[in-house]
């Protein structure tokens, strides 16, 4: 029917104040949606078919087995939104048990969202697809507008609600209740709590697929900020933290060094970590409580070896 795509990218401005003021924190750390440039969302989609990391593969799984009954009970939908929709595959399960008249993606890498969005409107020439490139977790307001009316369906698979600390994601479910509007839906993907050696496998594959995601964050600021780190001297190092309930993914600095960042000297301490991102693992009733706190009432949920989907209104 129509494929439409507008891109709002993060200004280089935005990712150097960003960049320094994690880096100036203690300790220091940068924001996980720097990850997603266009080699990062490449190695994102390699880290999903390691043997080691069966989150989407499981979810996929669940869906597949389940959609019949997922379906149902999430009855009609006019549009569905998926935030962080990357290669839009995911969705396409959903688009063909649901027919929903319109589809809208967004993602902060609009590049790449932008090709799969217009394979996905070929390959469904009826359906109204909208993707924008922008960052949702920043500016989620700039999609208000090119919301059609009608009934919602939020989906966010992938267990990415676990990227973001408590807090956060209660404040990021209530800004996908504003998303949904009146009567609307929120199908939503998370890993549950288990074996921490299985949790801590599927961030440590042994491709290094992980370890490459993880550093190429460096190799970005190298080409976008001027910064002249040196892969080698830093280990990607992932573990769970059964305190916290997450994962916990780091680079750790392999010797005292100088870095120089957007013009800006940075020092690291042998040892010092630079922290990139968490992957908190929930239990269905902990995640229940969390959702419930940023306004969504539970309808449903299924369960398979270790991953969960909930549906909620
Ligand atoms: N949200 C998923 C997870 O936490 C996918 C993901 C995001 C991921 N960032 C990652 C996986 C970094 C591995 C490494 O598992």
């Amino acid at each position: 029917m129509s494929f439409t795509f507008r891109n709002f990218p993060t200004a280089r401005d935005d990712l150097r104040a960003d960049v320094l003021a994690g880096l100036a924190a203690s300790p220091k750390s940068i924001p996980p949606k720097y990850f997603y440039d266009e080699t990062g969302s490449r190695l994102f989609e390699a880290i999903c078919a390691q043997p080691e990391y069966v989150l989407n593969r499981t979810e996929q799984a669940l869906m597949t087995a389940r959609l019949t009954d997922i379906a149902a009970a999430i009855g009609p939908v006019d549009c569905i939104v998926e935030p962080g929709a990357g290669d839009c595959a995911k969705v396409r399960r959903l688009l063909d048990a649901l027919h929903p008249a319109h589809l809208v993606v967004l993602d902060i890498a609009g590049a790449a969202l932008a090709m799969a969005a217009e394979t996905l409107s070929n390959d469904y020439p009826t359906l109204g697809v909208t993707a924008l490139g922008m960052d949702f977790i920043h500016d989620l307001e700039t999609a208000t507008p090119w919301l059609p009316a009608g009934r919602r369906l939020i989906y966010y698979p992938g267990s990415s609600i676990g990227n973001f600390p408590p807090d956060a994601a209660i404040a990021l479910l209530a800004r996908f209740r504003q998303l949904a509007g009146e009567d609307g839906g929120l199908l939503i993907g998370f890993d549950l709590k288990k074996d921490p050696l299985r949790l801590h496998a599927a961030y440590n594959d042994t491709a290094g697929i992980t370890a490459a995601f993880n550093l190429n964050l460096l190799a970005r600021l190298n080409r976008e900020l001027d910064a002249d780190f040196n892969q080698a001297h830093f280990r990607h190092y992932a573990f769970y933290n059964p305190v916290e309930g997450r994962i916990e993914m780091h680079l750790v600095s392999l010797a005292e060094q100088d870095v120089s960042v957007a013009g800006e000297p940075v020092h690291f301490t042998l040892g010092e970590t630079l922290h990139t991102e968490h992957s908190y693992k929930f239990r269905c009733d902990e995640f229940s409580a969390l959702a419930q706190t940023a306004g969504w009432q539970p309808t449903s949920e299924w369960e398979h070896d270790g991953f969960a989907v909930q549906l909620y209104r």
